[in-house]
């Protein structure tokens, strides 16, 4: 997730792009950069490695002029953050800046680099430049021609906002999967990923859909299609103001980031799944051979997310996985030994108990990996290889879509892992890759039956305790939905196994103690019935997460939250999802900063 900006017009066009880069800031901040087309001379990119802050000091010093221009602020995904991977990417006469991922970027590179073209960055976007200028070199009868014929060889998501030296008066844009709206001036026309970027300039504009391209000037807007086809795009009015906007109109980040959830699940498949044959790859890793254990460290949310990863790695690669709190690992004497794969798992990759751990296990002779959202986060670095998600920034303190990101990489893992060791078959495999691809589809559903859970929260919103229940795979979830209850509303809340109950919480049980029970139906699904017997048959009030149709639960439950039907080890991607809502919706209830909660901080840099 990237932030990107273009304009052309009759005013500069610098301060218009840092303007709206500044209000895109929150889609990445690892790098950012300028290109600015100057009346037929060369096209001048600035750019560098930091904040948006470390870009406006070299603006200080020459200021780029031009009244065409693109920016870009960056969260990598391809290439760690540096001066050399910032965008714009120049190539030839050719500046582009992208969000998104090109997932056929490998096969490219070796096509163009056969050509006899060189790369200055490890980006995927770079490789677009290079097809866009070849096009260019090749004859291309305009700029668009030329886009459209590198639209035509990538794959994946983007969108793309591109500008030439040898046609200074224009910009074009390219959407798939990534969103790009333009906004209508009087002689200008801007582009932008959100449209918080453009509202000081306008409150036109048009969002433009996939597939759609877009060639602006400062007197003509036109949207066409890969093969040239015009369409229309109706022009909305925006009536929010830019901080809503920044939050795409959601009140508080969280919401956004629970809303966004699909997206970031597709984002950290994309271009994993090697669905015809039934494998998964990891970015150029070979892990499997010479792996005796899987063990996985980290703290918080990302240690709830290591423990479903345990079912998915013992279940598909047969290795025994042990899950280990990032705090406590280093406080025993861990017995690790070179035939173990250790990973860290972690959003912001800074968590200093993660990070030692992974050190230890390193200095200790296990093959390292980190998991994490960040790259070239410190974890990242200290380990020896590392497998991204693609969530994008997390603000709100409480992680929602950095989970769901994190349990979709570790069913990468564990089919890769399933597949080298030769344990988890090939049909298996199909079976299991063919479900997880319904996932994302299958979480907005889950997303969109959500109507009843404000109600439900505000009828407990002043409960002093709350009980959380599940069992096998989504006993981990129990553990989430407490710590996201207690982390935003502040209400002391636990998670238990369900099958646990009976040795101890049940004496908690009457009639003033919501108890949330995960039940959807699967393995495990009487006996998680039975554990909800026992605590209505104590008065106890019972909200149950239940797949969709489910009469017998309707029938026993006070509420109940709904989601779709999916095998037991894809279960918590969906389980995991009203939990969220109603930690959401309580803290709402309550009056509390959602975003940002007292006490805690989005990364915990101290031990
Ligand atoms: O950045 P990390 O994933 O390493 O962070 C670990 C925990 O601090 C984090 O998950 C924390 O528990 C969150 N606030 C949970 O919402």
């Amino acid at each position: 997730m990237c932030g990107i900006v273009g304009y052309v017009g009759h005013q500069q066009a610098t301060p218009i792009l840092i303007g709206g880069l500044r209000r895109l800031e929150y889609r990445g901040y690892d790098s950012a950069g300028v290109a600015v087309a100057n009346n037929g001379n060369e096209t001048r990119v600035i750019r560098c490695r930091g904040k948006l802050a470390a870009l406006e000091a070299l603006l200080e010093q020459e200021k780029p002029l031009g009244t065409c221009g693109i920016g870009h602020t960056r969260w990598a995904t391809h290439g760690r953050p540096s001066d050399e991977n910032a965008h714009p990417h120049k190539v030839g006469s050719v500046a582009v800046v992208h969000n998104g991922i090109i997932e056929n970027h490998v096969g490219l590179r070796v096509r163009l680099r056969a050509a006899g073209r060189t790369f200055s960055s490890q980006t995927d976007t770079e490789i677009v430049a290079h097809l866009i200028d070849e096009a260019l070199l090749e004859g291309a009868p305009s700029f668009i021609d030329a886009v459209r014929k590198a639209l035509r060889q990538i794959e994946g998501a983007y969108a793309l906002v591109v500008l030439s030296d040898l046609y200074p008066d224009q910009i074009i844009g390219a959407k798939n999967s990534s969103p790009l709206v333009i906004g209508l001036g009087k002689n200008e026309a801007f582009l932008a990923s959100d449209a918080p970027a453009i509202l000081e300039h306008t409150r036109e504009v048009i969002f433009l859909e996939d597939g759609d391209i877009v060639e602006l000037s400062r007197k003509d807007v036109r949207v066409s299609d890969v093969d040239g086809k015009p369409l229309s795009r109706a022009p909305r009015t925006i009536t929010w103001t830019a901080a809503q906007a920044e939050k795409a109109g959601y009140p508080h980040f969280m919401l956004k980031e629970i809303f966004e959830q699909p997206r970031a699940v597709t984002d950290t498949l994309r271009g994993r799944l090697l669905v015809d044959k039934n494998d998964a790859v990891l970015d150029g890793l070979d892990l499997g051979s010479g792996i005796d254990r899987v063990v996985l460290i980290a703290c918080g949310t990302s240690y709830h997310a290591g423990l479903v990863g345990k079912f998915l790695i013992e279940a598909s690669a047969r290795l025994p996985c042990e899950v280990d709190l990032a705090s406590e690992f280093r406080y025993r004497e861990p017995v690790i030994t070179g035939r173990d794969l250790v990973v860290g798992i972690s959003q912001s990759g800074e968590t200093a108990d993660t990070l030692a751990a992974l050190k230890e296990a390193k200095s200790r002779g296990a093959r390292t990996l980190a998991i994490c959202n960040v790259v070239d986060a410190a974890i990242a670095r200290a380990a020896d290889a590392a497998l991204y998600t693609h969530a994008g920034p997390e603000i709100g303190v409480a992680s929602t879509k950095c989970f769901t990101a994190q349990l979709a990489a570790l069913t990468l893992l564990s089919i890769h892992l399933g597949r080298r060791t030769g344990r988890l078959s090939e049909d298996a495999a199909a079976d299991f890759i063919r479900e997880l691809l319904l996932i994302p589809n299958k979480m907005t559903v889950a997303l969109e039956s959500m109507g009843e859970i404000s109600k439900i929260a505000e009828r407990y919103k002043n409960a002093k305790d709350f009980l959380f229940l599940g069992r096998g795979t989504n006993y981990p979830i129990a553990l989430e939905g407490a710590l996201k209850l207690k982390e935003i509303s502040y209400i002391h809340a636990e998670g238990y196994a369900a099958g646990e109950m009976k040795h101890g919480p049940i004496a908690l049980i009457d009639d003033g103690i919501p108890v949330v029970v995960i039940a959807p139906r699967g393995k495990g699904y009487e006996k998680v019935l039975s554990n909800l017997a026992e605590v209505r048959a104590r008065d106890g009030h019972v909200i149950a997460v239940a797949t969709v149709g489910d009469k017998t639960i309707a029938e026993q439950c006070h509420s109940v939250l709904w989601i779709p039907d999916a095998p037991a080890l894809l279960q918590p991607l969906l389980t995991v999802l009203p939990l969220q809502m109603l930690s959401y919706c309580v803290a709402l209830a309550r009056g509390n900063d959602v975003d940002q909660p007292r006490n805690l901080a989005k990364s915990v840099t101290v031990e």
